[in-house]
């Protein structure tokens, strides 16, 4: 992994990332599109970047036998002290696990940091490799606008280096990193591009589903998601709109699904 990615995740960020705001919306969508798509428990599921361990959380609670796969120490250290979960270093490009053994692999997060289209690809043909036939395998991607609004939203986007780096990547899809509050160095997808990726990587028929929407923009979205009626009612409306093409570019993420034959 590239040493700029390395010292970014190595401040600690992923462990509490999705527990409020945006980062939550995002775990809420993600695990609302995926209980909707996995075979049913119990089978064997692989979180590849699973990071510290939030989604394999709540699959290994949901009753999967869960075993994440991730390149940064303090996150496999944090993911394996969860119960259900085994954790070990590896590389999505090049898994160490054999074929056709999970009936789910995940890559909710690996695609974001390979910005060369060879090891997005892959990354996606070791996933499909380890999925048995009938099971699932899972990508999110970052928009490639998400970006640009994000800046906007949250005030960075006038600064001239900022607005610079935000108009390469609507070009050229990659993000430069720049400070530890814009993420670091990273690869946005144009909404079309992983069809074409999962396609080649020999994954046919994937669908996709807008994570956020627009919602993760609502200047209100923190009171949309304190787990009332009020986030019910969120989770149903970005669910009525999660398939439609028209409206992927304004999600921040995309998970696209495909099944494995
Ligand atoms: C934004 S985090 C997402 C973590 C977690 N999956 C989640 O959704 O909260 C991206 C993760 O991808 C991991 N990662 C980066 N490059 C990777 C690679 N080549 N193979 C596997 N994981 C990678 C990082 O270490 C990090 O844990």
């Amino acid at each position: 992994m590239d040493t700029t990615i390395r010292d970014y995740y190595s401040r600690g960020g992923e462990l509490d990332r999705l527990s409020a705001g945006r980062g939550r919306l995002e775990l809420l969508r993600t695990r609302d599109v995926l209980r909707r798509r996995l075979p049913p428990p119990p089978g064997r599921v692989l979180d590849v970047g699973g990071g510290a361990g939030v989604h394999a959380r709540w699959l290994a609670a949901d009753g999967y036998r869960v075993r994440l796969v991730d390149p940064m120490p303090l996150h496999v250290e944090h993911a394996g002290a969860i119960d259900g979960v085994q954790a070990v270093l590896g590389d999505a490009r090049e898994l160490g696990e054999p074929s056709a053994a999970y009936q789910a692999t995940l890559l909710l997060g690996p695609l974001y940091h390979l910005t060369g289209r060879d090891d997005r690809i892959a990354a996606l043909r070791e996933a499909a490799r380890v999925t048995a036939p009938g099971g699932i395998v899972a990508a999110a991607t970052i928009s490639r606008y998400a970006g640009l609004y994000d800046t906007l939203v949250r005030g960075r986007y006038l600064e001239p280096e900022v607005r610079r780096i935000t108009h390469a990547e609507i070009v050229t899809g990659v993000h430069e990193p720049f400070d530890q509050d814009l993420f670091t160095l990273a690869y946005f997808h144009h909404p079309d591009e992983i069809v074409a990726e999962f396609a080649e990587a020999g994954l046919t028929g994937a669908t996709r589903y807008a994570l956020e929407g627009a919602a993760w923009l609502f200047a209100d979205r923190d009171s949309w998601l304190d787990g009332d009626e009020r986030t019910a009612g969120l989770m149903e409306a970005l669910r009525a709109v999660e398939q439609e093409p028209t409206l992927f570019g304004i999600s921040s993420h995309l998970l696209t699904v495909a099944g494995v034959e």
